[in-house]
């Protein structure tokens, strides 16, 4: 009986496929579920016949396809009339061009994300993600920054109130669970796991409990890039964000470094770029100095590599983070990060 059920269906179906109008598609509702003849309708009729215990099963499954076949018939009769009335409308209109489907795009932070990744990866570097939630050991405590030191105000963090987050466990005890507030947690991560000579840039989504301005968001994305191995000293930074920046925008640019503080670099720097607006003359854009604020980085603090338990004084290495909202932004001409996150398709659709 299932098998009969089965065939009919699959008859039913082929039929209302090659149906081309109402009439037609009329008869096969006849065919099959019609009241005195219709072959579903005969099967329904005979389950009374069968043995007690195979009546549920097959009548629950005759009742679906019945319902199946009959929902077919009346979308191909509505889609049917709908060719119909095209028809009727446009006859002769052959040569009109078909509707144009709109296509989406890449949103402008993802288009400037693959950009990145393309770059350093061209340069030798392994493009990473990693976890958005993190612990504490990782955002701060591996990277020299204890929770009793001021400098955990430099990072305004969403801790996560969960039943774990205050037992997970690391390898050096119990930390709170955290949305991370930069990228810079990846080089411990990637470092507990490998050894030297290491190019990473890590590409991804970090998290501020700050309020929101024309400048800052809650949700921004981070690039974190970092090399170690022997010998890696300020020249090979200066040499491959340079290089970056001019790829990126696709002609020279001078940097220059003023001294920074970071806790998980020493030295540290902030990064400036000659600005591109003025060619480094001074205008509105840079604030009549003619440079621009780009990023943080530094030689990676002996803390860090202890932490990761790298032998002290054998590896030396460069860090540096920029933000990918910020070089979007910069890009653009846009004056507003709050845009990027908004999903405002009249914005999106400029990109
Ligand atoms: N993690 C820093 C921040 O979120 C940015 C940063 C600065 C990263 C200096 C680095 C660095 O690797 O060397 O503000």
């Amino acid at each position: 009986m299932i098998s009969k059920i089965d065939e009919i269906k699959k008859q039913a179906l082929t039929d209302i496929e090659t149906a081309k109008d109402s009439p037609y598609l009329e008869a096969i509702w006849r065919k099959y579920l019609g009241r005195r003849e219709g072959k579903l309708t005969k099967i329904l009729r005979e389950i009374k016949d069968l043995p007690i215990s195979q009546r549920p099963k097959i009548g629950a499954l005759a009742n679906k396809v019945l319902q199946e076949i009959d929902e077919r018939i009346n979308k191909a009769k509505n889609c049917l009339s709908f060719s119909q009335k095209g028809k009727s409308a446009k006859q002769g209109d052959i040569t009109l061009p078909g509707e144009k489907v709109e296509l989406g795009h890449l949103h402008p932070l993802t288009q400037m994300r693959f950009k990145v990744a393309e770059i350093f990866a061209s340069l030798g570097f392994k493009i990473l993600d990693g976890n958005e939630l993190e612990t504490e050991y990782y955002n701060f405590e591996a990277l020299n920054i204890p929770a009793s030191h001021p400098a955990r105000d430099m990072w305004d963090t969403f801790f996560v109130d969960s039943p774990q987050s205050s037992l997970l466990k690391s390898k050096k005890g119990k930390y709170k669970l955290l949305l991370r507030t930069h990228t810079s947690s990846m080089q411990i991560r990637v470092m507990e796991k490998e050894k030297p000579p290491l190019r990473v840039c890590v590409i991804g989504r970090c998290f501020r409990n700050e309020a929101t301005d024309a400048s800052h968001e809650h949700t921004l994305y981070q690039i974190e890039g970092f090399c170690v191995d022997k010998e890696v000293s300020v020249a090979n930074l200066i040499y491959t964000l340079r290089g970056f920046l001019s790829l990126l925008f696709e002609r020279e640019v001078k940097v220059r470094l003023r001294p920074s503080y970071f806790p998980f670099t020493e030295p540290s720097f902030e990064m400036d770029f000659s600005c591109l607006n003025c060619q480094g003359k001074g205008c509105s854009v840079c604030g009549q100095t003619g440079w621009v604020e780009m990023l943080g980085c530094g030689m990676i603090h002996p803390k860090v590599y202890e932490a990761v338990g790298y032998a002290t004084g054998q590896y030396s290495g460069f860090a540096f983070g920029i933000g990918l909202d910020r070089l979007v932004m910069m890009k653009n001409q846009i004056d507003d990060i709050r845009w990027l996150h908004s999903g405002d398709l009249r914005f999106i659709k400029q990109f």
